[in-house]
């Protein structure tokens, strides 16, 4: 692939500039920096491979040339309205997980906050990182990692979660760059309606584990238990304690799990 092509692959989005780069650290930090420069709403880096891609609560996230997608969006408050940031990792998510089901009919799920599972294993992860002014939000990159190939996934490293591809999931080769303009146009969708209760109400259905007992742990420490319920409006999860109690909590690191997995 290389920038025009890619360009032209993807013009009928209603996006901003593309940036396409064989290898980088990670799209985010060039996201970060093309705003330093004025990158404009909806500008997109594109990268083949990533040598220091990250994930949540300082992850690694591998994306190996030729078999994997990692792009970053850049977003500003002022186009997105400034309560749309605690939906943005839910629109990563979203965007994916709806992409997988309408084109490729994979029964995607979103394990609350960041990944989108099929079979109960990992094929997405979503980091949003933002840049602020004092208490000013200034600029947010919402940066989303595919597996598609099955060799994106690597072979000996200890992953947090059991990981999978689209492709082995499809059982057959998926074209990445189709992927790519199927998630944007899924992200674009979802991104004019980020503020609307059918974006909540589409982020929540596709929640995994719904109505299943799960727990939330932080550094291998249990914090909560409970019934899955559903988000609130700012996509905090709500869970239904055995006191009948409900508690909203946000995302601060912790990792969600049913109760019955190790
Ligand atoms: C996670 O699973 O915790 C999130 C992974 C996010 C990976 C994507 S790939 C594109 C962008 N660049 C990064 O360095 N990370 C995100």
């Amino acid at each position: 692939m290389d920038e025009n092509t890619l360009q032209e692959y993807l013009s009928a989005l209603p996006l901003g500039p593309l940036r396409y780069i064989e290898s980088t650290g990670s799209t985010n930090d060039l996201a970060m920096d093309w705003i330093e420069e004025g990158a404009p709403h909806l500008s997109l880096v594109v990268a083949d491979e990533q040598t220091a891609g990250r994930g949540r609560n300082g992850s690694r996230w591998y994306t190996p040339p030729g078999s994997s997608l990692a792009f970053s969006l850049v977003l500003y408050p002022e186009q997105i309205g400034e309560f749309a940031l605690p939906r943005l990792t839910g629109l990563g998510a979203v965007g994916v997980c709806t992409a997988l089901q309408d084109e490729y009919s994979l029964k995607a799920r979103i394990k609350w906050p960041n990944d989108v599972l099929v079979a109960g294993q990992k094929l997405t992860g979503v980091l949003v990182e933002t840049a602020w002014s004092g208490e000013r939000l200034q600029s947010a990159v919402l940066g989303i990692g595919i597996n598609v190939a099955i060799d994106s996934l690597p072979l000996d490293i200890e992953l947090g979660h059991p990981a999978t591809s689209v492709e082995s999931q499809v059982g057959k080769p998926v074209e990445r760059w189709t992927l790519l303009r199927e998630v944007l146009l899924k992200l674009v969708f979802w991104l004019e309606k980020i503020n609307s209760p059918e974006f909540l109400q589409v982020w929540e259905e596709n929640l995994a584990y719904r109505d299943e007992m799960v727990k939330l742990t932080q550094d291998g420490r249990e914090l909560y238990e409970g019934r899955l319920l559903g988000l609130d409006r700012d996509g905090a999860l709500c869970l239904q304690g055995s006191d009948g109690s409900v508690q909203t909590i946000q995302d601060g690191g912790l990792q969600l799990r049913t109760v019955d997995s190790l």
